[in-house]
């Protein structure tokens, strides 16, 4: 009938592609709903807030079945009362919004316990925007919590943009600063982690030798531009698969309960930056 039109559209909303993990997740998310003769829209709001609201008005003009979104902002669901099926990645939004991560929490312990594991005595950790219950404020939590259990203090820079090279380096350049003695570096992203390992030797820092340098994502892209680079891998693939899968069920309206949270298993993959 007119009432259950399906156009099988997907929308998906990401705040950059051009950053190695949005562009591998929403690889992924293309090529699952390809399969499954579903088309996507794709959508680059660079977090920004009025980029997301005409977005979502598009993707309604368009009559998508669906929208898969990774968005800081809470507003765009609430303004909406959610009109349609959404699954959001990485970012809780409302109780009735399924969300789809990974293990953020695990893996700031992990990566934390790693760097005390390697001898580290003064480490840092670099993590990115705090707004809401952000991966970034889960992977901090990580790093904090162990640092207290091993009665060390816990210290934190922030980089809100991985892709900006100049404020990476401006934050990197204030942390060796103001911690000369610093020793091992947790950053809550490959990126940051690269920039890093660039802008150590200026600052007399060898690798791994004076400074242990940990990572996040694991991209395919990072390891394979930095396959020294020891990270926390985050499994992409299985998260677009998740996601697409309780869309999809929740445009059929036969999605379950223990469908509205699932976070996957993170892995560490030890290089030789640590
Ligand atoms: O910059 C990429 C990071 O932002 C990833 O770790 C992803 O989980 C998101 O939070």
């Amino acid at each position: 009938s007119l009432f259950n039109k399906r156009t099988n559209l997907i929308g998906i909303i990401v705040p950059q592609t051009s950053n190695p993990f949005f562009g591998e997740l929403t690889f992924h998310i293309e090529s699952i709903c390809a399969s499954l003769h579903y088309k996507v829209l794709l959508c680059n709001s660079l977090n920004r807030v009025d980029k997301e609201k005409s977005y979502w008005e598009m993707l309604m003009r368009n009559q998508v079945d669906g929208v898969i979104a990774v968005t800081y902002n809470r507003g765009l669901v609430n303004a909406h009362e959610k009109p349609l099926p959404i699954v959001t990645i990485d970012h809780y939004l409302s109780p009735t919004i399924p969300v789809v991560s990974s293990d953020n929490y695990a893996g700031g312990v992990q990566a934390t316990e790693l760097l005390i594991a390697k001898g580290c005595q003064h480490i840092l950790h670099i993590n990115g925007p705090l707004k809401l219950e952000t991966p970034a404020n889960l992977r901090r939590k990580g790093y904090e919590t162990v640092m207290q259990e091993h009665g060390r203090t816990a210290i934190t820079y922030e980089i809100a943009n991985a892709l900006n090279r100049g404020e990476q380096q401006k934050v990197i350049a204030q942390l060796f600063r103001e911690h000369p003695q610093v020793d091992g570096i947790f950053a809550s992203d490959d990126l940051i982690a690269a920039t890093l390992i660039a802008e150590a030797q200026k600052y007399g820092k060898h690798i791994p030798k004076d400074l242990k340098v940990i990572g996040y994502d694991g991209t395919e892209t990072c390891q394979t531009l930095l396959p020294s680079l020891t990270t926390i891998r985050q499994p992409i693939e299985l998260i677009a698969q998740k996601a697409v899968e309780v869309l999809l069920k929740e445009i059929e309206g036969d999605y379950e309960q223990e469908e509205m949270d699932i976070c996957l298993p993170v892995q560490l993959i030890e290089g030789t930056t640590t």
